[in-house]
């Protein structure tokens, strides 16, 4: 029987309840289609950072580097400043394992309510490729004293390290910055990624995301690389939007998009948007993608703290990104029986969580789901 490794990082607020339901509908398929999971359970996350100080360590890394996949609850907790936990272990994973790519599907499940008028799931079904690695996540930046200071930034990634060394003269009283950083070769395997998809999908266009028309030197180098990289699909239609026109677009008439690709910040913010109408965050899941390395998957929404403990959340985010790691490591008949079975139980519509307008509980959505497999 085949079986698969796969490190479990349950982390915050209603991440351990969320991971649990997707373990067991994961587990459900598996004995279905005959294979079998392997998990290790990390306790990363606040309480552990409480307790030990510690975000990550190398041994856990380098151990959990060597297995198929990553699935990934939700990090974030009030007792600790905020970027602590998500840089310093969401985002320290997402780049340790060069999870250069952040797919996110947005599609509305038929037998969702769409807050759209007049929009079915013909109409809301495309994919955004998030650049996952560079831009305004570089996280290099800082505060300005008043007068002469010097500043050495530094940003390490596996496709190159760069320095700024910054002499700063300020006559202004506070004063901060943040600099991004974009690279011709993480534009480019981002970018092809999404042309691949798109080809994969039988999808007829590929539209690029920016702001190409204020941050000129970043995002020419973004359409650059993509004028390129479209040449080999000659096949496929390409476009441009900036990021502010897209957010009313994706409102006015998703159906127009296929796959849209986007920078990393950008793609964060255009994604929450993309929840909101597949029918909310509890229902919008995610990847953090290495095609040749170890990814991660996750639901886009966060730890949600004052949910924590009270087994309401609704758990299909994180089953359904469960789905998008079988299919990651070979497991499509897996991974296509899970969002079927998801389909299924919101078609019936017995079993809804507090967001979709129910009183169901987070581990009866997990069980309907399992069951409907094993039927
Ligand atoms: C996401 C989240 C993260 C991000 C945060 C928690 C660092 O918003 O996965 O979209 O900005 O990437
Ligand atoms: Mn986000």
């Amino acid at each position: 029987m085949k079986s698969y490794k796969i490190a479990l990082i349950p982390g915050d607020g209603i991440g351990p309840e969320i991971i649990a339901e997707g373990k067991k509908v994961i587990d459900a398929v598996a004995d279905k289609e005959n294979f079998r999971i392997r998990w290790t359970s990390y306790p990363f996350g606040a309480d552990h950072y409480l307790a030990t100080k510690e975000l990550l360590n190398e041994n856990a890394l380098k151990e959990i580097g060597k297995m198929d996949s990553i699935y990934l609850g939700a990090l974030g907790d009030p007792r600790v400043s905020p970027g602590v936990l998500e840089k310093g272990v969401l985002l320290a994973l997402r780049f340790y394992y060069d999870q250069y790519v952040n797919l996110r599907p947005i599609k509305l499940l038929e037998g969702i309510e769409c807050p759209l008028r007049n929009k079915t799931p013909k109409d809301i079904d495309f994919h955004v490729v998030r650049e996952n690695t560079e831009d305004f996540y570089v996280g290099i930046g800082g505060h300005i004293p008043e007068g002469k200071s010097k500043q050495h930034l530094e940003v390490k990634r596996t496709l190159y390290n760069v320095k700024f060394g910054l002499d700063i003269e300020a006559d202004g009283d506070e004063l901060s910055y943040q600099i991004g950083v974009l690279s011709s070769k993480g534009s480019r395997r981002v970018i092809k990624y999404a042309f691949e998809l798109a080809r994969k999908k039988k999808k007829t266009r590929v539209t690029a995301v920016d702001k190409a028309n204020v941050l000129t030197d970043m995002y020419s180098l973004w359409r650059k690389v993509f004028e390129e990289v479209a040449k080999d699909y000659p096949g496929i239609e390409t476009e441009y939007n900036f990021v502010d026109a897209i957010t009313m677009w994706f409102v006015k008439q998703p159906e127009w998009y296929q796959v849209v690709v986007a920078p990393n910040m950008f793609g964060d913010i255009i994604t929450d948007l993309g929840a909101m109408i597949q029918g909310g965050l509890g229902l919008a899941p995610g990847g953090n993608i290495n095609p040749d390395g170890i990814s991660m998957f996750e639901p886009i929404h966060g730890s949600a703290p004052k949910y924590k403990g009270m087994n309401r959340a609704n758990p299909i985010a994180t089953i359904w990104a469960g789905a998008l790691m079988l299919d990651e490591i070979g497991e499509e008949k897996a991974a296509n029986d899970i969002v079927k079975a998801i389909e299924e139980v919101i078609k019936e519509g017995d079993v809804k969580t507090k967001d979709l307008g129910g009183t169901a509980t987070t581990s009866d959505m997990g069980d309907a789901i399992a069951a409907k497999l094993e039927e």
